[in-house]
Parts: structure tokens; sequence; C-alpha cells
């Protein structure tokens, strides 16, 4: 019915939600909901695995929604842009997982790049640029070097949508420095049978790292879990 729509281009984009069906439409409530959590909280959002960046530009617009003159509220999203590269022996074996899946062509980030500041320059100061970053390469390399290289930096929000046992921790190690009490982490996998490398990750990372934490279950979402830093 999408592709039949007898709506021009323009309506059919102001009235998206005639498509939207209950399981896109749970995760704008559920940012919804994490972005009022944490716009007290000063630091980044950041993103591991952004895939086509549903999830940059739903907080590139949560951010003009509920913090319009923040151009302080930096985006950053990590991918491969080439998708998954391999799993490790704390990983399920599952086509979910195989090499390339994922992968959204190698100009997309380009594209992206592009979305994102339409989506900026539409928005309140859409003139002040630079409130998002992309960052290519496999996780275990890139996100370790970029909080190395920004010692400063505070991560207010984290998604984790990586499923995968390596580059969760990988992630996880480098960004856990960062994180200040009221941060908050979102787990996108925690209890899906497919991914226990997510969760075997979490609990190692956690095991050690003497960061008093909360977690809960989202009431919407199941298999995602809402994980925030109290001290
Ligand atoms: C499930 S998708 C993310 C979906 C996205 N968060 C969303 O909600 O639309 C997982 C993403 O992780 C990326 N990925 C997997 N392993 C990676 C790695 N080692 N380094 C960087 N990105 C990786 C894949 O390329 C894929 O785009």
């Amino acid at each position: 019915m999408f592709l039949g729509a007898p709506l021009s281009t323009e309506d059919l984009l102001f009235n998206i939600g005639l498509y939207a069906r209950s399981s896109v439409l749970v995760k704008f409530l559920v940012m919804g909901k994490l972005y009022e959590r944490i716009k007290d909280i000063p630091g980044v959002l950041v993103e591991f695995g952004t895939w086509y960046g549903h999830n940059l530009v739903l907080m590139e617009n949560l951010r003009a929604i509920y913090e319009p003159f923040n151009k302080q509220r930096k985006i950053i999203g990590f991918d491969t842009f080439e998708g998954y590269k391999g799993q490790s022996r704390e990983d399920k074996p599952s086509e979910v997982w195989r090499a390339g899946s994922y992968a959204t062509g190698t100009d997309y980030r380009s594209y992206l790049a592009e979305l994102l500041r339409v989506h900026e320059g539409n928005n309140v100061l859409g003139h002040v640029r630079g409130a998002h970053e992309l960052v290519a390469g496999d996780v275990c390399e890139t996100v370790p070097r970029y909080f190395s290289e920004r010692r400063h930096l505070l991560v207010a929000f984290a998604y984790f949508d990586l499923g995968l046992y390596e580059p969760t921790k990988a992630a996880l190690e480098a960004v856990l420095p960062h994180l200040v009490p009221g941060s908050v982490l979102l787990f996108d996998e925690l209890t899906w049978p497919e991914a226990p490398g997510e969760a075997t990750a979490f609990r190692e990372v956690f095991a050690v790292a003497n960061r008093p934490y909360r977690i809960e279950k989202d009431p919407l979402y199941p298999s995602k879990a809402i994980v925030t830093i109290l001290a």
C-alpha cells in the first residue's frame, strides 16, 4: 500500500505515520522516553551499530524538540557500513551475524551524513553545523581510538546495537570512563536468545567496572534493557 499510495511525495512524507507499524512506532516512544531522561545530563549521544541511521535521525529530531538551543549535544554514530565481520565463540551461530549482513553499501555513509545535515538545517539554529559525526570501521578499533583521542568527552547516552560479544565489549570498555552519574545505556538485545554475546560482554565489563548502576527492562520493548549509571 505504501508503494501504491495515492498521495504526492510531499503529502506522503507529512503523513508517514499512515504506514508506521506498531513495531516501528515503539522505537519512537522508547527513544522519546529515554531522551526525556537524559536531557539534563551533559554529554554526547552515541550509537554503536547505526545501520541506516534511523536512530541518529531520531536523536537529532528529539534534540530539536527537547533542547532546540543545545548545539553542544553532539550525535555520533559508529558502524562498519559494510555489515558484520564475523562472530566469536561467545556468540550464538546465526544467519543474523553472517559476514556482510546489514551492509548498507559503500556510499551510504555520505548519504546519511547529508540526510543528517538536512534535518539539522531544518531545525532551530540550523545554520550552526557540525552536530553529527559518522565513524566508519570496526568498533573494536575505532571506538577505543576515538575516545582515547578525546579524553574530555562526556557521554550522556549510548545505544549498543551490535549484538555480538567482541564489539560490544570493546565499545563498552572504551565508553565507560566517559559516563557520568545519570548517563543512560540502552542495550538492544540483552535478553534475546540469539545474542548471548551482548549480555556476556555487559556482565564481564560491569563485573570489574566499579560503576554502580540500575538496570531495567524497557516496559514496551522486551529485549531492550536500560542501564542508568548511578555513580
Ligand atoms: C542490528 S544493526 C543496527 C540497527 C540500528 N541500530 C537500528 O536500530 O536501526 C547492527 C549494526 O552493527 C554493525 N556492526 C556489527 N559489527 C560491527 C563492528 N565490529 N564494528 C562496527 N559496526 C559493526 C553492522 O554493520 C550493523 O549495521
